[in-house]
């Protein structure tokens, strides 16, 4: 896909088909991505557990919380479609400063895009109950967890839309199924001197 148009649609995605699993070429990338992104003074504090296994994703799909602009009805995923793997983000206690959020930012953002490229929804999860999260994965305190991402093939679009100033930027999901996500217009956020 071109790059912008990647960038474009490359979206959060909150239903999947539960029944087509990602396969080891996709994930390949999306691990592969994350070993591509920049991070400050290249100290490299992030440690990932992908999981597919099925009862472990299901576990952890019971401790997130989806879409919280929207009515649980309608935003979190419904049997069926669930996603198929998650990605466990953590940052190593010992390597850790000042910038390493900005070094998960943009760690997630080249894997979600590598997924994107293979077709592969995704969404991000802060919502996550991370005490939870450390029983369900064994995860020592050696580690902070910083979020899980959820993967999966999307069965939604979802649609950028030019907000006028004011307007409201919550998501929402239009007759059609699909998320629609408000976005402030480029002369409202940027300057150019
Ligand atoms: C740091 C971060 C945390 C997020 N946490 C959640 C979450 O817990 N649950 C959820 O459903 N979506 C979560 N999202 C997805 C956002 O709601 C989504 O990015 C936003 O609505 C804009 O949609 P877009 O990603 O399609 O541009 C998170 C996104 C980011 C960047």
């Amino acid at each position: 896909m071109e790059l912008m148009e990647l960038l474009k649609t490359r979206r959060t995605y909150r239903r999947f088909d539960q029944t087509k699993k990602i396969p080891d070429e996709a994930v390949d990338d999306i691990v592969r991505a994350q070993q591509y992104a920049s991070c400050g003074n290249n100290r490299q504090p992030l440690h990932y557990i992908v999981v597919r296994d099925e009862v472990l994703v299901e576990e952890i799909f019971k401790i997130t919380k989806w879409a919280a602009s929207l009515p649980a009805k309608q935003g979190q995923p419904k049997d069926g479609e669930h996603p198929t793997m998650f990605i466990a983000v953590l940052e190593d206690n010992a390597l850790k400063n000042a910038v390493t959020g900005v070094d998960a930012g943009l760690a997630i953002s080249n894997m979600t895009l590598a997924a994107w490229n293979h077709g592969v929804g995704s969404c991000i999860i802060a919502n996550v109950n991370k005490d939870e999260l450390r029983k369900i994965l064994d995860i020592g305190d050696e580690y902070t967890v910083n979020c899980v991402v959820a993967f999966g093939y999307p069965t939604h679009k979802s649609i950028i839309k030019e907000a006028d100033s004011g307007e409201k930027l919550s998501y929402y999901i239009n007759e059609d199924g699909d998320y629609v996500v408000p976005r402030k217009k480029i002369e409202d956020t940027v300057v150019f001197r």
